[in-house]
């Protein structure tokens, strides 16, 4: 059997990227600015009551201020829009963030336009989402950055090397394939429609995979001493939390690969500190 792969440990990065970001919220408060987040949830999805009370946890835990706003699941889109307007001109409320998904009566776009862009900490807006597509400054989705962030902590030189990114979400895929062609990749995006994954996973140097479907990456389908990614939260037929990755066999072909739990799930609620903290400095900039 060939050596096992080395963990991206995505805790242990988390700890000292939020440790950076709790030092430079302490020097902004020194100024009299400190970083908030305002976090709204609309319905009962216990899923998304588990991630939004993580993030909130996190904001304390490194010294950020934060909001949770818990609204019911009849609320309108005109109520929730007039909120969104509020923490637009909140001076104390330096990011944004509306939890998806939304009820099905809500144009969760529309929702996401009102989000002010210097305030879009989520980087959903098309104005974010643009900005990165030409290369200009702006918010980058937490997951996609806090994949990059794993690349960067493992010195991953990227120039020239084949990507393939399955899934083509605009939370995930999308914005994934636009950072990694950034740095140069040569990027493939895999989705459902795609004819022969496997021929096209074998090629990769660094597989992302971001479906929501399990064993969706088997040994067979990658390279050896491939880069693996796995941004896949899903829960097997014991309810454990498993990744889109076959672990135990991936592991065993890849020269690095993240763990589930313990691997993206962290770094995603890192880069939204991180981005709620640039927010404020802007801020802090310019008054
Ligand atoms: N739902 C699943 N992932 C996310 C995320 O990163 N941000 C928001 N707002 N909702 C989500």
């Amino acid at each position: 059997m060939s050596a096992a792969a080395q963990l991206i440990d995505g805790v242990a990065l988390s700890r000292q990227l939020r440790s950076e970001v709790a030092t430079r919220a302490s020097a902004l408060k020194a100024k009299g600015v400190t970083p908030g987040l305002a976090v709204v949830l609309v319905g009962e999805n216990s899923a998304s009551q588990v991630y939004v009370r993580n993030k909130v946890k996190a904001c304390q835990e490194s010294g950020l201020h934060s909001v949770l706003e818990q609204y019911p699941a009849t609320t309108s889109e005109d109520a929730l829009l007039a909120r969104i307007d509020a923490l637009n001109r909140d001076p104390a409320i330096h990011g944004i963030l509306v939890q998806l998904p939304l009820p099905a009566h809500i144009d969760a776009q529309k929702v996401i336009e009102a989000i002010s862009p210097a305030k879009d900490v989520d980087g959903f807006h098309v104005s974010s989402a643009g900005a990165l597509m030409v290369g200009q400054a702006g918010f980058w989705p937490c997951t996609p950055y806090g994949c990059m962030k794993m690349l960067d902590s493992i010195g991953y030189e990227l120039k020239g090397k084949h990507a393939v990114v399955i899934g083509r979400s605009n939370i995930v895929g999308k914005p994934m394939a636009l950072m990694l062609l950034q740095k140069n990749a040569t990027v493939t995006i895999c989705h459902s429609a795609t004819a022969d994954l496997k021929a096209m996973t074998l090629q990769a140097d660094v597989i992302v995979a971001a479906v929501g479907k399990l064993n969706i990456l088997t040994a067979d389908m990658v390279k050896p001493g491939a880069v693996v990614i796995d941004v896949g939260m899903n829960r097997n037929a014991q309810g454990k939390l498993c990744g889109d990755v076959d672990f135990d066999g991936v592991s065993q072909v890849a020269s690095h690969i993240t763990p589930v739990p313990g691997g993206v799930g962290p770094m995603t609620i890192t880069m939204l500190l991180v981005n709620t903290l640039e927010a404020a400095e802007k801020v802090a900039l310019v008054n």
